[in-house]
């Protein structure tokens, strides 16, 4: 027990819960009269359903119900919507015989236990008329289009192209594969209907309100008429951001045998039916002159969809206001394949951009023969030079000096090559990451108890950062309840309404409606003092007693003032790497990392490293080792399970520096915070592919940066 007052040493409210697994995820659920459900998925890649046999599965034993299109319960949302499963729409499940990607259920099959169920989804034969499916991103690249919806990735200042016409010029391709998320828990869902037109859910989701507007909306049934739970979540990375076709699936099961229906799909699934990080194809194209000032920046990019819905993501966007060059042209356009709807995954899109720009920003400086930091400091932007107007803060030309000072910068040499350690050669590698430094609109009801207690409530999420830690520092701050007496409920669609957790914004927007609910605490128990001739500072529960109240209670919606129209907001980090690569087998080792955030105030020192620990880890494994393949004979993914798909293990991973900048924000909100989920991720694999460079002088412009590669 060491739960200590002092802010900076906080504990995390449900580390004791989590790590005793007393924390229940949506699987842990038992409802009575439970039922189990098992997905029968597509075993082509586009095509037609010509048949569906499912008479020995119905007849095996505990077998409730084999839905699929031929069957399902009324769905009122598909008919009334007039969006269609193809194009451009949410695949709508069980919805007709179309086959879009390989896996795709096409039948769930529920039994009264989860081995009965899976003996009998084998037991369904489908037959199919296949069609000629497109996997291949290479294959395919000239179908590349812009999107449907207007996109600002389309972007010119000064003249396009102009990097051209500099002194020195860099031209690269970058590519990086297909990623999946792998959080610990699997995703999947439990639903009961209490009545016809009533559902309860136990959910893995970022967000209780979406998962409860996109099941009303689709089942036609009003808002408070769906209920959510997801109070624990055990890693989502992005891939919980939207209520996928499955969880549907299971809704509509669960109306079909009017019992309630649990569902958790299988780790080869993860790989299909819950989005992946796309593959991209980026160009970038740098130009300066001969002293190193930026004179143009062209950046190019090709990211991934699915045949049926436009996936976006903003790859190019920090090429526009990173660095000051006169000229930048960037564009952005997808290429639709034959596999599922991507989803954003930490630091979504500009993970991927980073990779990009950061890279060739290491490759000018290496034509320019000038340190990395230096031709970075040389452009510096001290505003943005997209929007031309101030960043609300920026201290990165300090996270430089701080992160190179602390992992020894001044041992490494210019030139690849200079330093070796037995077989080993030694190499420094740093890179830039940014993301924006977002705020929504959220609503918190708090209520103060005479005992001293304070109960928060906000229907936000914790995928696993910390929120409840976090939001109970900032109350903390407010009032100065121990933070022992302080309760944040959350992951409850019946509280107030809170955006869901993504984007790295839910400090700057759930934290600014736990401060200003408490701070109108903190005046209404003022007031009621005062009206009783009392102080503040007395105990409250003598002021309440005077006043003859149990609890004080409000609730308090807070939303962005118009400084986000005036300031550009982000949040920046560095990452800085020492890789050994051992000479004769290529195999890359990351031996030291120091993270430096420029974050704004660090509300929950500890949640806020281990972010930073935990985007570092990512950060290896999207360097080093992670690529989900697809067997373009088949257009199934192949390496669908852990042994395959490999992320970082502990052995992987060396001691990880984090250093906070830790100013406050002046502009983003009250408590001076800017968001640090996604910045601990973007950026770091470019930090190790220049580090590699700078330890080899091999330049791997494709993730993950392999062996093969490198020899
Ligand atoms: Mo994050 S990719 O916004 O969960």
């Amino acid at each position: 027990m060491k739960n200590s007052l002092l802010k900076d040493d906080t504990d995390r409210v449900d580390g004791i819960d989590k790590v005793t697994g007393k924390a229940k995820y949506f699987a842990e659920y038992q409802l009575p009269g439970i039922t189990y459900g098992v997905l029968v998925p597509s075993t082509i890649t586009k095509g037609t359903i010509t048949g569906i046999d499912s008479k020995a599965a119905e007849r095996a034993p505990g077998v409730l119900a084999v839905v699929s299109h031929l069957n399902r319960p009324e769905v009122k949302g598909y008919e009334a919507s007039n969006t269609k499963p193809v194009p451009n729409g949410t695949l709508k499940i069980f919805y007709t015989d179309k086959i879009a990607f390989n896996g795709q259920p096409v039948a769930m099959v529920v039994a009264d236990t989860y081995e009965r169920a899976v003996y009998a989804a084998a037991l369904v034969k489908v037959s199919y008329n296949k069609e000629i499916h497109a996997t291949d991103f290479d294959e395919n690249i000239s179908k590349a289009k812009p999107p449907r919806n207007p996109s600002s990735a389309f972007y010119v200042r000064g003249e396009a192209e102009a990097y051209k016409n500099s002194a020195v010029t860099i031209e690269q391709e970058y590519i990086l594969p297909t990623e999946t998320h792998n959080p610990m828990e699997l995703h999947g869902m439990l639903a009961h209907w209490d009545t016809e037109n009533r559902v309860t859910v136990y959910a893995k989701t970022q967000g209780v309100k979406a998962t409860q507007n996109t099941i009303s909306s689709t089942f036609m049934i009003p808002m408070e008429n769906v209920q959510v739970n997801s109070e624990f979540v055990g890693g989502g990375f992005g891939m919980a951001l939207r209520t996928w076709p499955v969880e549907i699936a299971v809704v509509m099961a669960a109306k079909k045998v009017k019992r309630p229906v649990k569902l958790v799909i299988t780790r080869d699934q993860m790989f299909t039916l819950v989005g992946h990080r796309p593959h991209a194809w980026q160009k970038i194209g740098l130009g300066a002159d001969q002293d190193g000032v930026l004179k143009g920046i062209t950046h190019h990019a090709i990211g991934q969809t699915s045949s049926y819905e436009d996936f976006t993501e903003n790859i190019v966007n920090m090429t526009k206001f990173m660095y000051k060059s006169p000229n930048v042209n960037t564009s952005y356009k997808i290429l639709p394949l034959d596999v599922g709807t991507p989803i954003w995954m930490r630091g979504p899109g500009e993970a991927t951009g980073a990779f990009a720009l950061e890279s060739a920003m290491d490759e000018m400086a290496h034509a320019l023969k000038m340190d990395p930091i230096a031709f970075r400091l040389k452009n510096y932007a001290e505003t943005d030079p997209e929007k031309n107007r101030p960043f609300s803060s920026k201290y990165v030309d300090e996270a430089y000096k701080l992160g190179a000072d602390k992992l020894g910068w001044s041992k490494r040499k210019n030139e690849p090559r200079q330093n070796k350690e037995g077989q080993w050669l030694v190499g420094y590698g740093m890179s830039t990451g940014v993301f924006s430094a977002g705020r929504g609109k959220a609503t918190v009801r708090g209520v103060w108890y005479a005992d001293g207690r304070l109960l928060l409530q906000s229907a936000s999420s914790d995928i696993g950062p910390g929120t409840g830690t976090g939001m109970v520092q900032v109350a903390h701050g407010v009032l100065g309840v121990p933070v022992n007496k302080i309760t944040f409920e959350l992951g409850d669609s019946s509280l107030p309404p809170a955006p869901s957790q993504g984007g790295s914004a839910t400090m700057s927007t759930v934290g600014s409606a736990v401060h200003d609910a408490c701070t109108a605490l903190k005046n209404n128990l003022a007031e009621l003092a005062a009206n009783s001739g009392m102080s503040v500072t007395d105990p409250i529960a003598e002021i309440l007693k005077k006043n003859n109240l149990p609890s004080i209670e409000v609730t308090k919606e807070s939303s962005p003032g118009n400084d986000q129209s005036k300031y550009s907001m982000y949040s920046f980090s560095i990452h800085f790497v020492e890789v050994k690569v051992h000479e004769l087998t290529g195999v890359v080792k990351v031996s030291k990392i120091v993270s430096v955030g420029d974050s704004g105030k660090i509300v929950s020192p500890k949640t806020a490293r281990s972010q930073m620990v935990g985007g570092a880890v990512g950060g290896i494994g999207m360097a080093l080792t992670e690529e989900s393949v697809i067997d373009h004979r088949y257009g199934k993914f192949i390496n669908n399970n852990f042994a395959d798909y490999h992320v970082p293990v502990n052995a992987d991973v060396p001691d990880i520096d984090v250093i906070f900048i830790n100013k406050p924000d002046p502009y983003t909100n009250p408590m001076g915070a800017k968001g640090m989920g996604e910045i601990a991720l973007i950026g770091f694999s470019a930090a190790v592919a220049n580090a590699v460079f700078n330890a080899t002088g091999k330049r791997i412009r494709t993730l993950p940066i392999t062996p093969d590669k490198i020899l």
